[in-house]
């Protein structure tokens, strides 16, 4: 599963902090974990739900300060899904998460695009930036953030919504989405983790989202199913993730294949590969461990993965021409 060439569409590049990174880190810049060691802090993965998870997650992540941090860890991640054979990477950050401490967006976008455009020259693995903007943060500190960004607008590709979900309904973002979409930028949102199918339907209607992220909530409402098949919307599943996070009990329980079979767009992906137990491809291995999942699916998710991200056109040709040499292999 690991040499199947595949894109990743939902991955926050904060989540891809391993604790051994996160300590060196703390170290050079002087800043305090509330753990004493590499172990204890692992011992914390063990989450009831999405915000027990946010609230080490944004935590932890108070050791990134300059720009050559946000680049080692964004060359730590690219690294280790090449490996597992990702060609192209849509790439979250959550800008709010930096600035509220003081690191300007400038130097978050400077490391994060330093190690994209290297791993571009080195490996011809391809990307674009999403800025993620925090739904349990004000609706209009979102709109403040997205027109103050000025030289940083045209060095990102498009926009998410992350964080809180439950109380934070899509519509609050209506019109930071317009203005987006009016800048030319790709939309997509984070709905139907928790939430309910009611946040997917708001994701699409109101903020006219081109991916839904997440969004296996949909299953409860058979209408949207329909919807969401008819409309060929793709859905960007992190199965690891929901079972950390309790959304499903098991792996064996998880509906990602019969979505599929559903004749649903699904893709599958890590969401915050350092809290959740495995990169892209493990997520595949795992999938196909407690599923049974069959090479002709494996295939299927991943050529739904490259026709469903934002790479140009001849970059999916050539990524399909690559499946299609696995295929053969
Ligand atoms: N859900 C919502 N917000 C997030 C997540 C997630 O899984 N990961 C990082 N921010
Ligand atoms: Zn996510």
């Amino acid at each position: 599963m690991h040499t199947l060439p595949k894109a990743e569409l939902h991955l926050h590049i904060e989540g891809t902090l391993e604790p051994e990174l996160a300590f060196a880190l703390a170290a050079k810049n002087r800043v305090e974990l509330p753990y004493g060691s590499v172990e204890e802090l692992r011992r914390q993965y063990d989450f009831e739900d999405l915000s027990s998870f946010l609230a080490l997650y944004y935590a932890t992540m108070a050791v990134l300060r300059d720009a050559s941090d946000f680049e080692a860890l964004t060359r730590a991640y690219l690294e280790r899904a090449a490996a597992q054979g990702l060609r192209h990477v849509d790439v979250f950050f959550d800008p709010q998460a930096h600035t509220a401490r003081g690191v300007p967006l400038g130097t978050v976008v400077d490391g994060i695009r330093a190690a994209l455009d290297a791993a571009r020259a080195e490996h011809g693995l391809t990307s674009t930036l999403l800025l993620c903007f925090l739904r349990d943060r004000p609706a209009a500190e979102a709109v403040e953030l997205f027109d103050s960004l000025g030289d940083q607008l045209p060095r990102i590709d498009g926009i998410g919504l992350d964080s809180a979900e439950v109380g934070h309904p899509p519509a609050l973002f209506e019109e930071v989405y317009a203005r987006a979409r009016a800048a030319g930028l790709h939309v997509v949102a984070h709905a139907g983790e928790e939430a309910g199918p009611e946040y997917v339907r708001e994701a699409l209607d109101v903020l006219r989202v081109e991916r839904v992220d997440h969004g296996i909530q949909c299953l409860s409402d058979p209408e949207l199913v329909d919807r969401l098949v008819a409309e060929r919307v793709p859905l960007t599943v992190c199965p690891l993730s929901n079972v950390r996070l309790r959304v499903v009990d098991t792996l064996a329980d998880h509906p990602v294949l019969d979505m599929l079979e559903r004749g649903l767009l699904v893709t599958v992906n890590s969401d915050d590969p350092a809290y959740f137990g495995g990169y892209v491809g493990d997520v595949f291995q795992d999938l196909r461990d407690a599923l049974g999942l069959t090479d002709e699916q494996a295939v299927a998710l991943a050529r739904n993965s490259v026709d469903a991200s934002f790479a140009g056109t001849e970059r999916k040709r050539a990524i399909h021409a690559e499946i299609t040499a696995w295929e053969g292999r």
